[in-house]
């Protein structure tokens, strides 16, 4: 059982593991941030990477908690904190961490979270209209829904680029309450017609959801605006994203800080998922990774690399 009391889904596989590792190149002695553990992918990878390196790990999901806590147990260079990446200031500050070698943010919700009908994510499960990382805090999704006005729902689904958002609108007030994540979808549909291609007509609706049930966009800014002061002389700060609404900012704030002269970006281009990856974990199909690096001090300005690391 989880914490939230689901049955515990099925596995996460840590995407992009691999190239996250080359470039957080853990050394021993060095000080890792994972600001997302979920189930500790990237966090056990960098431990395994080298015998010295020290992780902190972060989640605001109470279901991420169990997976932290054994491993901690069998692990003393491990420890997590139940909190929101955009503390992770008073995060380091609580362990006495000044400066770190890399701090990892892997976006968005993990696979047993999409796969817990009982969390509300799933559009393809029938659950509870939730989907917030801590059940314990903030307004439910039904709850949004039902206190925005039609026009401020739109607004919603247009900001992550969905076209056919004051239809929606109009259908899922016109439809209110909802209650399960089956009269979101229901409502969507009523407005947009059945699926058509491969993708569900309601996947950009239950994005721009749970982006603000979750207030992802501040939760991004504050930890892309408290992180590079963050990372010590060669650090990196490695950022995974989903959706372009995610990139976007993570692409701004990485050209504004690579015109300074202490940071560099680690590529030029995003890094995407391989062939390999591609046709073993369906989550990679969408992930982007870009790469900011503190510089030496003194270092000169080699030009950005077009995918590999160091
Ligand atoms: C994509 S999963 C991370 C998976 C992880 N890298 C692994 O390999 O198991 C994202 C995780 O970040 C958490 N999360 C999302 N937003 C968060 C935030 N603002 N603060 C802390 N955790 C957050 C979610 O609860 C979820 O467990």
């Amino acid at each position: 059982m989880t914490a939230t009391g689901a049955p515990e889904p099925p596995l996460h596989q840590p995407v992009l593991r691999d190239t996250v590792l080359r470039w957080l190149a853990p050394r021993s002695g060095g000080r890792y941030l994972d600001g997302t553990f979920g189930r500790g992918g990237h966090t056990e990878a960098i431990l395994a990477a080298d015998p010295g390196a020290l992780v902190l790990g972060l989640d605001k999901d109470p279901d991420a908690a169990p997976a932290a806590a054994a491993l901690a147990a069998r692990d003393p260079r491990f420890r997590f904190l139940a909190a929101d990446f955009s503390e992770l200031g008073s995060a380091l500050d609580e362990v006495g961490w000044d400066q770190v070698d890399g701090i990892l943010l892997d976006l968005g919700l993990s696979s047993p979270q999409l796969e817990t009908p009982e969390r509300g994510f799933a559009l393809r499960h029938d659950g509870p209209l939730d989907m917030r990382y801590d059940p314990g805090s903030g307004e439910t999704a039904a709850e949004l829904l039902d206190r925005l006005d039609e026009r401020e729902i739109a607004d919603l689904l247009f900001g992550i680029g969905e076209r056919r958002s004051r239809a929606i609108a109009r259908r899922i007030a016109g439809r209110r309450p909802l209650r399960t994540t089956g009269d979101l979808r229901a409502a969507v549909i009523a407005a947009v017609g059945p699926r058509r291609g491969r993708i569900d007509p309601a996947t950009r609706t239950f994005l721009a959801v749970r982006s603000a049930v979750n207030r992802e966009p501040q939760a991004l800014a504050a930890a892309l605006h408290a992180a590079p002061a963050r990372l010590r002389n060669e650090g990196v700060l490695a950022v995974i994203s989903y959706h372009s609404g995610e990139d976007r900012p993570v692409k701004h704030a990485f050209r504004r800080l690579a015109a300074q002269p202490e940071f560099e970006l680690g590529t030029r281009r995003p890094i995407r998922a391989d062939e390999d990856e591609l046709s073993a974990n369906r989550r990679s199909r969408s992930a982007c990774l870009r790469i900011l690096r503190r510089r030496e001090a003194g270092e000169s300005e080699p030009a950005p690399q077009e995918e590999s690391p160091r």
